[in-house]
Order: C-alpha cells, then sequence, then structure tokens
C-alpha cells in the first residue's frame, strides 16, 4: 500500500521541525556539563484516585499477537498506577538533561505527571535499581541506535545510573550526535548512535536545520555508523520510523528506484511504509546472521500525541494525567509504522532463535499511548507564556520530559534482561 504524503502532512511538519532541530541543539548539551549534582529531592504527591488501563485488544496495539516465553507474564499488557515516590533523579540533580526536555526548569507547574508506574498486568516491574545495574552490568556495553527519541532514552538513563556513578564522556561526534559514555566505578559503557533510518542516508540541511533537499536513502546499505560497531556492543536497542515519512529519494543497487514525496521529480512515489519495511528487513537480516552472542532489543514506535492540532499550538498536549482506556487513539502514521515493526519482527524473531541469536521486541508502543501527558508540548521552550498567553509555537508531543515516562522504558528493560 502506498500512503500518500498529503494525508500525513501535518504529522510530518512536527517530526521534522523537532528532529531536525535536535540536529543542531547537540551543541546546548555542553552547556549542561559541571551543574550541581546531588541526590532527588522528593516531589510533592498529588492525589490521584483512578488507575489508568491501556486497552488489552485494540487490534493494532495488541502485543498478543507475540507472546511471551511459557511461563513468563507479557510485561507490555498492564496499567499505569499511582506511586507516591517520585523519580530518582531531578532537573536539579542530573546534569545530562537538555534544555528542550527540561520540563521543570521550562516553566511546567503540573509534577503529577511524576507520580505513575507501569504495572503489568501478572507480575512485578521493579523500579529500576542502579547500583545493581550496574552491578550486573560490569565491563559491559549497552547502545541505542536511533534518532532522537532514543538520545531521549539514553539521557533517562544516564540521569538514573549517575544517581550512583557519574557518566563520563568518552566520545562525541562533531555534531553530538553520537555519543559515549562510561560509568567509571563499573567500566559500563553506554552509547547512543544516531542513525535515524538505520540505513545510509544522506540528509541535506542548512544551518536552521531546515531540510534544503530530498533525503538520499539506501535501501539496501545499512548504516556503517552503527555497522561498524556492532560486535563490539553487549546490549544494543534499534528503534526508527519517524524520519521515513519525510521527502526522500529511494535508491537500490545505487540507483534511483523511486522517492516518497518528491512532486517536483518525475520519480515513482514508492510510500514511506514501502521503504521502511525494506529497510527493517535488511537490518533483521543482518542480526539473524550475525553470529551476536548479546540482547538486541527493538523498540516499537512512539506515539506523537498531537492533540488540540497546530492551532492550538501553546495548549498541545497539556493534559496531567495519563490517557484512560480507549481515550487516544494511535496517530495514523504510527499505526504504519507499527504494523511493519511487528509483521517484520515476527519473521525475524523464530529465525533469530533457530540462529542462536538473542533478538527481544520492547514494546514501549501501548504503554506510551496513554502518557499524554508525558510530553514537554509548550514547555519544549523557556517560560513559553511568559510575554503571551497564547504564544505561536510549536509544541512538543513526541519527546518526553525529563524526569518522566520514558524512564520507565529502562525499568522494562532491566527486567527483560534479568528474567532472560
Ligand atoms: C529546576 O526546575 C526549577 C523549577 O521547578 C527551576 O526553578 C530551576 O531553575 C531548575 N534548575 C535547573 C538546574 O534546571
Ligand atoms: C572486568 O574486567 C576486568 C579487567 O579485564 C577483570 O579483571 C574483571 O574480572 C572483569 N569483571 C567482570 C565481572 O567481568
Ligand atoms: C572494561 O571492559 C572492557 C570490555 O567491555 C574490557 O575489555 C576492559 O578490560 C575493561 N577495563 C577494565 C579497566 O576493567
Ligand atoms: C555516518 O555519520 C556521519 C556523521 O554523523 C554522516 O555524515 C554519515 O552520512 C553517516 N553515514 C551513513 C552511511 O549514513
Ligand atoms: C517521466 O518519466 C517517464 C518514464 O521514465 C518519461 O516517459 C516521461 O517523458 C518523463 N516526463 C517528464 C516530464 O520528464
Ligand atoms: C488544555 O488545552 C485545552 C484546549 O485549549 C484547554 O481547554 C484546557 O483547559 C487545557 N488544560 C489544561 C490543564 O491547561
Amino acid at each position: 500500500m502506498l500512503y500518500n504524503w498529503k494525508y500525513i502532512h501535518k504529522f510530518n511538519y512536527i517530526v521534522v521541525k523537532l528532529g531536525i532541530s535536535i540536529l543542531f541543539v547537540g551543541l546546548a548539551f555542553r552547556l549542561f556539563y559541571g551543574q550541581s549534582t546531588g541526590f532527588s529531592q522528593v516531589l510533592k504527591t498529588p492525589s490521584v484516585e483512578n488507575t489508568h488501563t491501556s486497552p488489552p485488544h485494540v487490534d493494532s496495539l495488541s502485543s498478543d499477537e507475540i507472546p511471551p516465553p511459557q511461563g513468563k507474564c507479557n510485561l507490555f499488557i498492564g496499567d499505569w498506577i499511582p506511586k507516591k515516590i517520585g523519580p530518582i533523579y531531578t532537573n536539579e540533580s542530573c546534569s545530562f538533561i537538555p534544555e528542550y526536555q527540561n520540563c521543570m526548569k521550562n516553566g511546567r507547574q503540573d509534577t503529577g505527571y511524576l507520580y505513575w508506574r507501569w504495572n503489568p498486568r501478572g507480575c512485578e516491574l521493579p523500579q529500576l535499581d542502579p547500583k545493581r545495574f550496574l552491578g550486573l552490568m560490569r565491563n559491559r556495553s549497552w547502545a541505542f541506535i536511533g534518532d532522537s527519541i532514543s538520545q531521549n532514552q539514553v539521557n533517562s538513563l544516564l540521569c538514573i545510573l549517575s544517581t550512583v556513578d557519574k557518566a563520563v564522556e568518552v566520545y562525541h561526534d562533531e555534531g553530538y550526535k553520537s555519543r559515549r559514555w562510561v560509568f567509571p566505578s563499573y567500566n559500563v559503557s553506554l552509547s547512543v548512535i544516531w542513525s535515524p533510518f538505520l540505513a545510509e542516508a544522506h540528509i541535506f540541511g542548512d544551518s536552521n536545520g531546515v531540510l534544503t533537499s530530498e533525503i538520499e536513502l539506501h535501501l539496501d546499505k545499512l548504516d556503517m555508523n552503527w555497522t561498524k560497531l556492532y560486535k563490539s556492543l553487549d546490549y544494543v536497542v534499534f528503534s526508527s520510523g519517524l524520519w521515513f515519512d519525510r521527502s526522500s529519494i529511494y535508491y537500490e543497487k545505487n540507483t534511483v528506484l523511486g522517492c516518497n514525496y518528491c512532486p517536483k521529480r518525475n520519480l515513482t512515489e514508492l510510500g514511506f511504509d514501502f521503504a521502511y519495511r525494506k529497510v527493517l528487513r535488511n537490518v533483521f537480516d543482518y542480526i539473524v546472521a550475525s553470529h551476536h552472542k548479546g540482547t538486541i532489543f527493538y523498540r516499537t514506535t512512539t506515539p506523537n500525541h498531537v492533540e488540540n492540532g497546530l492551532s492550538n499550538s501553546g495548549k498541545m498536549c497539556n493534559r496531567t494525567e495519563p490517557a484512560r482506556e480507549g481515550e487516544v487513539q494511535l496517530p495514523v502514521m504510527n499505526k504504519i509504522f507499527r504494523k511493519i515493526e511487528l509483521e517484520e519482527f515476527q519473521k525475524a524473531s523464530t529465525r533469530a532463535s533457530e540462529n542462536g541469536i538473542n533478538l527481544k521486541l520492547f514494546d514501549v508502543t501501548p504503554l506510551s499511548l496513554l502518557r499524554i501527558d508525558g510530553h514537554p508540548g509548550p514547555y519544549r521552550f523557556f517560560q513559553p507564556f511568559a510575554e503571551d498567553k497564547n504564544p505561536k509555537i510549536i509544541g512538543d508531543c513526541l519527546h518526553w520530559c525529563l524526569p518522566g515516562p520514558i524512564d520507565s522504558w529502562s525499568d522494562l528493560l532491566m527486567e527483560m534482561v534479568i528474567s532472560g
């Protein structure tokens, strides 16, 4: 099926703006070094009465299609339930929070979104214990490979683990997009590898981060920025998707095959779903054939919660509590990504176990869909309402505030690692 660019244009807009700007704010990270460190403050607990449940059987969302190994509970089917104790780090104690995800500093007043934990039905999910985690991971390396959501999770993990052993940066590329840190007392390495397509891509932007030409995407070539490191990594978390809906020209064997949204060119519109499927298939083929002895995760798509529309931008995703079951629909774009991810993962999964590859689905989509309260929204910017009650800004309803719901993604990863 071909998905037309027109109909996803709104979605595209946000992702393009955010995605690209994040390319260029890398430098801003630097400013956050050397700030005060200390331990978490306990924030005030808001009163919450309701349990917010995830829909167990919404067709496009169900994780049931991929059953967990026998006797184990499915960690991804559960509910967000209130918790009394807030995050183990704050905007004051952690120096790894980029400005555009530092919701507290930027003026977000409500803190209720910090007091929920994910509770799988049928088993306990403990909060990640940084000391235990680092102890178990001694001499091991972790890497998150993907786009700015991978960076978002790495920042969250850096904040959590640095409460025990402060991470030291040992590598960054020119644009601060790919980086590596070490937790010195444990010799644990944590990397983020910028590879928004996982395949080889040439992206052309100007100094403001505006794309100046179509992306050139080589569907048949994996991005060497990660393949060259892959063998050296013990735990790898892949993800992709969001960049695929942008204007791109697709290549195979260095020959133009077609494009996604290129109305000015005389090329076949192949649709981004075609490209995403093709690239994912290559990624999984590579993993399956890799003889890798570690653990490989594929993280599913994370929702873009643009709720109140662009015209109401200052009020975008301004909720203060998780959504209730069935209340929020997965955006069409995410549905397309998810369908491809589940289908391709499932095909690869059988082959992986035949080859002794430890490949797991890190299925954050359903639980993240409910956390419409966890995005920066207008607080992507510093004090957005200071001068204007209705500022003309585009909020961020895709990335997550730090601290915020993305912290629980690491609880889940830890549990998946421990329970094998
Ligand atoms: C943390 O957030 C508070 C508001 O909750 C703000 O006053 C403070 O400046 C922020 N500190 C840092 C280091 O971001
Ligand atoms: C970590 O590596 C060091 C140096 O190679 C070694 O002495 C130590 O036993 C290793 N520890 C673990 C838990 O693998
Ligand atoms: C740190 O871990 C790496 C493996 O990831 C190992 O090669 C190295 O020897 C370790 N270094 C120390 C000082 O333990
Ligand atoms: C690898 O990363 C570099 C720098 O970040 C980038 O210029 C290059 O296009 C990437 N390579 C591929 C194959 O995508
Ligand atoms: C577009 O491409 C087709 C097939 O390659 C060709 O027949 C046609 O003349 C081209 N049209 C233009 C406007 O270049
Ligand atoms: C969120 O925005 C909507 C739409 O503008 C508004 O009606 C609502 O009061 C806002 N909610 C909060 C908690 O600010």
